[in-house]
């Protein structure tokens, strides 16, 4: 079965810590279709999508701090993005949950839903971090 998301190098923003979070995040998007499409197992898909919203959380405070502990000057848009990704997987999540919509939808969502951003704010985020000495 093809991964949802191949982690590849493109996705590196040159910061150990971010990258290793965004591996494992990755890794959970992943395993959410792995339970849907082979266990066909809906509240474990769930349950999975849980582990995916904690992660999230606790990978944004990483970001938000390495942020704020070198002024990066794109923090406060940085951080509105944060808390936007965030109320989308929540609605995402309650919708899945009600039945509102497919695991294929819920696919569909996850597949961009955190790349787009890996690929765009966090590489120059990552940029600045690593001229300022982050590694
Ligand atoms: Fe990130
Ligand atoms: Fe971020």
């Amino acid at each position: 079965m093809e991964k949802l998301v191949s982690w590849n190098d493109a996705f590196s923003v040159g910061v150990k810590c971010i990258d290793d979070q965004h591996k494992q995040l990755v890794k959970i998007i992943n395993c959410v279709q792995r339970v849907k499409n082979i266990e066909k197992d809906r509240k474990k898909t769930i349950t999975v999508l849980n582990c995916l919203i904690r992660y999230t959380d606790t990978h944004f405070i990483t970001e938000e701090k390495l942020m704020k502990e070198y002024d990066y000057p794109e923090y406060k848009e940085h951080q509105e993005e944060h808390e936007k990704l965030l109320m989308d997987i929540f609605n995402i999540h309650s919708l899945y949950e009600k039945g509102d919509i497919t695991s294929n939808c819920l696919m569909v969502f996850l597949k961009d839903w955190l790349v787009c951003h890996i690929l765009d704010t966090d590489r120059r985020c990552g940029l600045f971090l690593k001229a300022k000495g982050v590694s």
